[in-house]
């Protein structure tokens, strides 16, 4: 490896940690990824001119058939199947890692010193685990089999059992690396833990589940990096495992979940949205129509927008974005008030008001706002359940005790736009619809909104 090669590498990692920096808001974002993007583009080039790289034709193929297959996706992907489609991509890096690491054992034999046989045995067991997880994931996600976790009597004990086969077998590979038989009885038991370890949790957990397949993912990079001693590899593998736990960190405290209640809680529903709680009477709430709605609005000065899953289900932003166009025409100050677990993936909301070009600087975190509703005219709530229940506050026994919420109960008038009076996520029942302060406008979002629009302008 020239000093040119390890010198790109060293640019390519400069660009990744950039990368991740300008991720780091909605604002930059878009630079983040091409910086990153950048970094990967330099970093594969320079290992393809590298002359260790055997044959150019089987390469070539792989690029135009992967690309070909990655574009397609990306471009027929539901916004909503997101989540799946990240679990994919993470579960083929981890196959990748587990690949390349192999075919090294292949092509060098037995001749191994113990630090490339140990990560060589740590990269097959989380890559393997990592692909098979995420196939079970995606699995869950898209319908394929039950959302629903999945238990039987003594699985954490089971799990146990086999990564400790399959750390003991590693051993064994260590100290004699010409039996190739450990590493295909290590595959095997990897594969089954993949499966004992994901399937007991509930799909509308997956995120939070993807996200650590995620940073596995990277791990499994960077110790496939040490097998080739490849820095950039070892490198981006880190980066990957580092910011992945960390974002596995943030989704649980948002969810006021530890890690381990997710992992092994076997809490959760099927991920559907709401069908889990006690349907309540639509008489019992004060029920308003759009032309109702218009006619608060007319009055109003400030209104803050609360996106929730229900926006990504009814595909509502762009007239969501009309709505605040109009709003706004109006005189009225908009602000779009954004949780951090809204949605059922990390920046749902987001990504989703990015697609329909509401501007960034509308968008507003949950700390930055969440003083600003007590002295604000209208909340209108689209599709949001969970993340602007006050049980979070007041009830100590409600599953989203703990949780931070947006402090929607603080307007003067709250508006809800959903189709009934159905619990979210966390199946409980929201004591907000029931408030005299609360019209509940009972439709899909996308509908409502554009009814409400229609509503505006006749006025
Ligand atoms: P939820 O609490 O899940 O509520 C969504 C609401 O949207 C439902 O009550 C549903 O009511 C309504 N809805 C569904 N389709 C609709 C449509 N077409 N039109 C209008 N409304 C519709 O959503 P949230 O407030 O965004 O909270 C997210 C929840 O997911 C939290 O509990 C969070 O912990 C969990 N979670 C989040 C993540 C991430 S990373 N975001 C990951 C895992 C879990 P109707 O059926 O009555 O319409």
């Amino acid at each position: 490896m020239t000093i040119l090669t390890e010198l790109t590498y060293l640019v390519a990692a400069i660009l990744f940690i950039l990368g991740l920096k300008y991720l780091g808001s909605p604002k930059t974002a878009r630079k983040g990824n091409f910086l990153s993007m950048l970094g990967m583009l330099l970093a594969i080039v320079v290992t393809l001119l590298d002359k260790e790289i055997l044959d150019f034709t089987y390469i070539i193929a792989g690029i135009v058939i992967g690309a070909a297959i990655g574009a397609y996706a990306a471009r027929k992907v539901e916004m909503t199947a997101m989540p799946q489609m990240v679990a994919l991509f993470n579960g083929f890096g981890g196959a990748a890692s587990a690949l390349v690491a192999y075919s090294e054992y292949i092509r060098s034999g037995a001749q191994m010193t113990t630090d490339v046989s140990v990560t060589l045995v740590l990269s097959l067991l989380i890559g393997v685990v990592t692909f098979v997880g995420s196939v079970v994931a995606y699995a869950k996600l898209q319908g394929l089999i039950t959302g629903a976790p999945v238990t039987f009597p003594g699985q954490k004990f089971a799990n146990g059992i086999l990564l400790i086969g399959a750390l003991v077998l590693g051993g064994f590979f260590v100290y004699n690396p010409s039996v190739e038989t450990f590493l295909l009885v290590i595959i095997g038991l990897a594969a089954i833990l993949g499966i004992t370890s994901v399937i007991p949790i509930g799909g509308a957990d997956m995120p939070v589940v993807i996200s650590l397949l995620n940073s596995y993912s990277g791990l499994a990079a960077a110790m496939t990096g040490f097998v080739l001693s490849n820095n950039v590899l070892i490198i981006s593998g880190a980066l990957v495992g580092a910011s992945g736990i960390i974002l596995t960190n943030i989704m649980c405290k948002a969810m006021n979940r530890s890690l381990a209640n997710v992992l092994f809680g076997a809490v959760g529903t099927d991920g559907s949205s709401g069908t889990g709680g006690a349907r309540k009477d639509k008489s019992e709430v004060a029920q308003y129509t759009a032309e109702d709605a218009a006619t608060v609005f007319e009055a109003a000065q400030s209104v803050i927008i609360v996106p929730g899953y229900g926006l990504a289900v009814a595909q509502a932003q762009h007239v969501l974005h009309e709505l605040d166009q109009l709003l706004t025409q109006k005189g009225i100050e908009v602000k779009y008030a954004i949780h951090p677990v809204a949605g059922r993936m990390p920046g749902h909301m987001n990504v989703l008001l990015a697609e329909a070009d509401v501007p960034y600087d509308m968008l507003y975190e949950m700390d930055q706002i969440n003083d600003e509703f007590q002295n604000t005219d209208v909340a209108l709530v689209i599709g949001a359940n969970d993340v602007i229940n006050p049980a979070a506050r007041t009830d100590p026994n409600s599953p989203l005790y703990g949780m931070p919420i947006l402090n929607v109960d603080k307007a003067r008038t709250v508006m809800i736009i959903k189709r009934s009076l159905s619990p979210g996520f966390a199946g409980v029942d929201n004591e907000l619809f029931y408030d005299p302060k609360t019209m509940m406008l009972f439709g899909d979002a996308k509908e409502m909104v554009t009814e409400l629009i229609k509503e505006l302008k006749n006025l």
